[in-house]
């Protein structure tokens, strides 16, 4: 079975071709370095860049896959959730294809898509726990006899967008995430703390991120008021702690009400090196992690998840 699939959810333009379960092509155009400028990604230039982009883009990914339209027998899409300007080009280019080559069309949401880049290089267990940290998105659900339950999610920020909107008042170039991260594992001093975190007391499953950035916030401009020096490595690492506590907690109360062995971590803030070297400590519990590429936007999660849902895998979101 060949899946051709589109994602334009955001601000990377991917096509990718799966065939019997393996990446043939996944071609990713990023513009991070057009919303560099900005701060952050404008959602009018998003969706002028993915019209520009897009055809290119498909047919490098034929090209590279070796294959024509012939040879697909679906076509998947992301469907949302998104910036509505840049969905639209994704799906109005899927819809063409579809109609044009008579081939059936998925519609793919999103977040159900990152959850299956876990299925790229893995075997997603039964009974597992999925945790999508993005920056749109922090969710957790359930995986269990072909169904995906949502159990929580975050009542404010996603973890991503805290990642940047930090980093930003630290004057890091975006997307924050990655240089916080890097800034984070490169500090080894031991200097008296500077910001001091108390875990959300958050009810069930759901999630908060937006105290942890305003007390950051906060700090840094008081910080800043009284020309007090501080070490922005330092700030990195304070911070990242904490995020990494907050999953770690939700991940730890999960595990034992659902009685889980297995927990698949992706989206774009399980790339951090942090959060990976700590999770993978834990000997009670299996965890896995999409390959780096897997990790932020890309057109092969979403093939992949159209194939488990033409498998029958429904979910709730
Ligand atoms: O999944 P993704 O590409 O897009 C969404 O669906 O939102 O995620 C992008 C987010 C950004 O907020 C970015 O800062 C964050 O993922 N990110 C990271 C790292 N790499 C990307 N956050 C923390 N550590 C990283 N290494
Ligand atoms: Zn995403």
């Amino acid at each position: 079975m060949n899946i051709l699939a589109i994602e334009t959810s955001c601000d990377e333009t991917s096509v990718a071709i799966i065939s019997n379960s393996k990446v043939l092509s996944n071609i990713v155009s990023s513009q991070i370095e057009i919303h560099k400028q900005f701060g952050g990604v404008v959602p009018e230039i998003a969706s002028r860049h993915h019209i520009k982009n897009i055809a290119y883009i498909y047919e490098q990914c034929l090209r590279e896959a070796k294959m024509s339209m012939e040879d697909i027998d679906f076509i998947a899409v992301t469907e949302k959730p998104g910036l509505i300007g840049s969905l639209l080009v994704g799906i109005m280019f899927a819809k063409g294809l579809s109609y044009r080559y008579k081939k059936p069309l998925i519609y793919v949401n999103h977040v159900i898509g990152h959850i299956f880049s876990n299925s790229i290089e893995n075997e997603i267990k039964n009974n597992s726990l999925h945790l999508v940290v993005s920056g749109g998105h922090t969710n957790m659900y359930i995986y269990k006899d072909k169904k995906v339950v949502k159990i929580g999610e975050t009542l404010d920020d996603a973890i991503g967008e805290a990642y940047d909107k930090i980093a930003r008042v630290l004057n890091l170039e975006y997307p924050g995430g990655p240089k916080i991260d890097k800034l984070a594992n490169e500090y080894n001093e031991k200097n008296e703390e500077l910001i001091s975190f108390k875990i959300p007391n958050i009810d069930g499953f759901d999630f908060s991120f937006s105290g942890v950035k305003t007390k950051v916030i906060n700090q840094i401009n008081q910080m800043r008021m009284k020309n007090k020096n501080f070490s922005i490595s330092q700030i990195c690492y304070e911070v990242q702690k904490n995020m990494i506590d907050i999953l770690d907690d939700k991940i730890s109360k999960a595990v034992k009400s659902y009685n889980i062995k297995d927990v698949y971590i992706s989206g774009g803030v399980s790339a951090n090196k942090g959060l990976r070297k700590f999770l993978q400590k834990n000997k009670d519990i299996n965890v896995y992690f999409p390959d780096i590429k897997y990790c932020t936007d890309n057109a092969a999660m979403i093939a992949f998840a159209a194939q488990n849902i033409l498998e029958g895998v429904k979910y709730e979101v």
